[in-house]
């Protein structure tokens, strides 16, 4: 069985997410995501969340292409997930190009996706604010 791993925040589930976990779970047979946690978010990656972790992982859960969700809490986890869950592929977007390479070390491949076009959580949050003033 082929195991797959995915790292991010999710928040405000959207189409550009599903993409990307569709495509990550037909790179192999299992799905692992490794959502980050809102104490990760707040203070290492400086978002702030509207869905709580709970929330986020229930979501996720509930998508077809989900296995398991694990706690993203700190970015030097990665290194000992791949060995813990038994990793054959790491997939994230694009926009993080490169800086997981590293994870090639661990005998794990390492594949960059195409993001979705013109969506993200930052891009709903800046449109709904922007709306709600006309
Ligand atoms: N993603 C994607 N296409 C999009 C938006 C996100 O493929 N249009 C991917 C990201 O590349 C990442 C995963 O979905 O691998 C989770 O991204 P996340 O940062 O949680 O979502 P964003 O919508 O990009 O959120 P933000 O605007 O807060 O950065």
């Amino acid at each position: 069985m082929k195991r797959v791993i995915t790292y991010g925040t999710f928040d405000l589930l959207h189409y550009g997410h599903i993409n990307l976990l569709r495509r990550a779970k037909a790179l192999g047979d299992y799905l692992i995501v490794a959502l980050s946690t809102d104490e990760f978010n707040s203070e290492q990656k400086g978002k702030k969340c509207y869905f709580n972790y709970e929330q986020r992982k229930e979501l996720l859960e509930s998508v077809r292409y989900v296995d398991l969700v694990i706690p993203e809490t700190c970015w030097e986890q990665k290194r000992t997930d791949m060995k813990e869950y038994h990793v054959d592929v790491f997939v994230i977007g694009e926009d993080w190009k490169g800086k997981f390479d590293y994870l090639k070390d661990e005998g794990v491949e390492v594949v960059y996706l195409p993001r979705t076009p013109e969506i993200s959580t930052t891009q709903i949050k800046e449109d709904l604010y922007t709306h709600s003033k006309h």
